[in-house]
């Protein structure tokens, strides 16, 4: 008996050490934690349960027999964050450089598997070298076993990727299918292929850092959703943004009860939006006003800024934000703006959160730039997800409301729930400038006249009245009153059923 134990406790130890006391200190000195200590910062202190620690790989060729560490470069198994399960994915980069084998693509799935049957979140903390080379197509078959269970967890419980090291060719395609990506600044990156191979084929010359490092990924490609400055900071703040999420598709929001008023007003708001409708104003202090103790979760901040993403909460639950910000491309809608919406409306909608839309959206981004990259389809996503979207959805247009992107953002149209605009909302086709010049072009040698004409058209339609005769918006309200409405709404929501027609899938344009 004693025997079995010592070995317990040295093939324990053996696993604890990883690759050894010297390639921690290599990971120490490249600013990085080890698996483990990740692990202990992310979860509840001592909530971690470890499963597989004994699992070694299975490979003989390249004298790989005499090369086996327990556990096998991955820690896994299950925690909680702030009381709340969640499965979990270390890669430990000091085994064989955190390289996927197919014991170790074993052990992801195991955990993967059961989340699923039980309902829980999974965290991938990615720290590798790609597939396991001495294993070849054992490990790319390994990999194809966790994307596949990626695609089946999707929308049933939510994925979140944190990237803490590399994460090379197919290797990324995992992290891409989950619904967050984080990276840790300086010390991760993500790219198909690296900085070499790049050169043979392209000719280019680039750093990996400029290839696929987080600033790339989070202001370029928006393949990430943030990025952190390091390995501390990222899993507290992988903590905080885990807070908002339900634990799966049937869950529900979670609730956590504050101090903040749900009828709370807010004076400011009613001079947030500039006389001049072409000043812009920033539209994250309407958000930060509106959600309980200002506390706004942004997403994706770096990336097509002229929509704002992320998560708050009203009167203690969760809600998904979105907003046009008039601060950049004066709010436009263009292609990355639309797939930046589009996948936000539809992580949401997949987990029961509801949505809060704010509007001030002057219209499409005209040009051959946009045309070109397929504005028309890549538009439509937006439209595509509002439109499908099934959860309480509550809209405010604090200005403009410009044609079809007046449409597209979460109108009475694409049931909208409940719509609001403030006072001085401008719902129209297009703003009063361009549609006289439209309408009246035989007067434009007549300046006077055309602008009378504006300012006629502008009277006119350049109010929420035209739109609130047709029931398009349910009330005009003061802004300061937008929480105490928002929340209000939400409250009557609360049990809101409405199911799409039965199909296999719908066809989002793609
Ligand atoms: C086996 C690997 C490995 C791998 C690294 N190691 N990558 N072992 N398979 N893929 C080992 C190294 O031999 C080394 O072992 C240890 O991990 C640390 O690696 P270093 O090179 O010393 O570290 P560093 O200088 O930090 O460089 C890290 C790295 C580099 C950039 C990741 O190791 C690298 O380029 N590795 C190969 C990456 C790659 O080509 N992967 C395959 C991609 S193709 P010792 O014993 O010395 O500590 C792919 C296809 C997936 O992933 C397809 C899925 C569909």
């Amino acid at each position: 008996m004693h025997d079995i134990i010592d070995q317990l406790e040295a093939k324990r130890g053996a696993a604890r050490l990883g690759g050894g006391a010297r390639r921690i200190d290599a990971q120490h000195a490249k600013g990085k934690l080890t698996a483990r200590e990740r692990l202990e910062l992310l979860l509840d202190e001592g909530t971690f349960e470890e499963w597989d620690m004994f699992v070694e790989h299975r490979c003989a060729d390249f004298g790989m027999a005499d090369h086996r560490i327990p556990g096998d470069g991955v820690v896994t198994g299950y925690g909680m964050i702030n009381g709340r399960l969640v499965f979990v994915f270390s890669q430990d980069f000091t085994v064989f450089g955190g390289a996927l084998s197919e014991a170790h693509a074993e052990k992801i799935c195991k955990v993967m598997d059961q989340a699923m049957k039980v309902g829980a979140p999974v965290i991938g903390l990615n720290d590798s070298g790609g597939a396991r080379i001495q294993e070849g197509v054992a490990s790319l078959g390994g990999y194809a076993e966790v994307f596949q269970r990626n695609v089946m967890a999707s929308g049933v419980i939510p994925q979140i990727s944190l990237i803490m090291g590399p994460c090379a060719g197919g290797a990324v395609y995992s992290p891409a299918m989950t619904d967050f990506i984080f990276m840790v600044r300086d010390s991760s990156y993500m790219f198909v292929t690296g900085p070499e191979v790049v050169k043979t084929v392209t000719h280019e010359e680039v750093s990996a850092e400029q290839l696929g490092g987080a600033h790339t990924h989070t202001t370029h490609s928006g393949v990430a959703d943030l990025a952190f400055d390091n390995d501390v900071e990222a899993l507290l703040m992988l903590r905080r943004f885990f807070n908002y999420l339900p634990l799966n598709n049937r869950d529900g929001t979670p609730l956590r009860p504050n101090g903040d008023a749900p009828d709370r007003d807010d004076f400011s708001l009613d001079t947030l939006v500039p006389d001049n409708p072409n000043k812009a104003y920033d539209i994250k202090e309407a958000i930060v006003k509106v959600v309980d103790d200002g506390d706004f979760f942004e997403l994706q901040s770096d990336y097509a800024q002229n929509i704002v993403v992320g998560f708050g909460r009203m009167a203690g639950r969760s809600v998904g934000i979105v907003a046009n910000n008039p601060q950049v491309l004066a709010g436009c809608l263009d292609i990355k703006s639309a797939i930046k919406g589009a996948r936000f409306v539809r992580f949401c909608d997949a987990f029961g959160i509801p949505l809060i839309t704010f509007v001030d959206v002057p219209g499409f981004m005209p040009g051959t730039a946009q045309e070109y990259g397929g504005i028309i389809k890549h538009g439509a996503k937006l439209l595509y997800a509002y439109a499908e979207c099934t959860v309480p959805k509550v809209t405010v247009i604090t200005r403009k409301a410009y044609g079809g992107a007046y449409d597209v953002m979460s109108s009475k149209h694409l049931r909208g729930d409940v719509n609001f605009a403030w006072p001085n909302a401008e719902i129209a086709v297009m703003g009063a400038k361009g549609a006289v010049e439209i309408i009246f072009r035989d007067d434009k040698g007549d300046p006077a006249k055309l602008g009378r004409r504006e300012a006629e058209y502008k009277a006119r339609f350049a109010n929420p009245f035209v739109a609130g005769a047709r029931g398009y918006i349910d009330d005009v309200i003061q802004p300061h009153e937008t929480r105490r409405r928002i929340c209000r709404s939400l409250a009557m929501l609360q049990h809101k059923k409405l199911d799409n027609p039965w199909r296999k899938h719908g066809n989002i344009p793609l």
